[in-house]
């Protein structure tokens, strides 16, 4: 495995933040989420980004974010869901390392993130049909973008780090 990132990708709720935790304490590497240096940076929520700057205003801070990471080294990168959407970014994820694409069912999905309150995307009256309208739209990027496609179903997380670290 070379040294440079591996960044992880998929919806919200595939297990990116958690996953990433787990594979870079098994590298021994640094684990990074880029809405958590958002958050860090603006001093605020994702929630309350939407709401002030409106879903362009995040998506261009997620770009910024994004691109920080190019020439960096032995880092896990867990990303927000909607980081394929720009081309500009898929060019950027390609940069920066091994693109790896955690897949789960919108079933699977919706469960996983039904009662979290921090996700302004799914805030609406039919969560679990955005969902399946996020997942078809964006499953072809995400495929486009994948060096590494994992399945995550129910498998536990070492299963996950396991098959992600022998697939590098
Ligand atoms: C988004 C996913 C979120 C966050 C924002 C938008 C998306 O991150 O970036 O709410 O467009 O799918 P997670 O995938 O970590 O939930």
């Amino acid at each position: 495995m070379s040294n440079q990132c591996i960044v992880l990708v998929g919806m919200m709720g595939a297990g990116k933040s958690t996953v990433g935790k787990a594979l870079a304490k098994h590298l021994s590497w640094e684990f990074t989420d880029t809405d958590h240096l958002i958050e860090h940076q603006t001093g605020v929520s994702i929630p309350v980004i939407f709401e002030i700057e409106g879903e362009a205003g995040f998506r261009r801070r997620e770009s910024t974010a994004l691109a920080s990471f190019v020439g960096k080294e032995r880092q896990v990168i867990a990303t927000g869901g909607g980081i394929v959407l720009a081309e500009e970014n898929r060019a950027l994820l390609k940069q920066i390392g091994s693109v790896v694409y955690l897949s789960a069912s919108a079933t699977e999905l919706y469960q996983r993130t039904r009662l979290d309150k921090n996700r302004p995307l799914l805030q609406g009256p039919n969560p679990r049909k955005k969902i399946e309208e996020l997942l078809a739209n964006r499953l072809p990027l995400y495929k486009e973008c994948a060096d590494v496609v994992v399945e995550t179903g129910r498998q536990p997380v070492y299963q996950i780090v396991n098959k992600i670290s022998l697939a590098l």
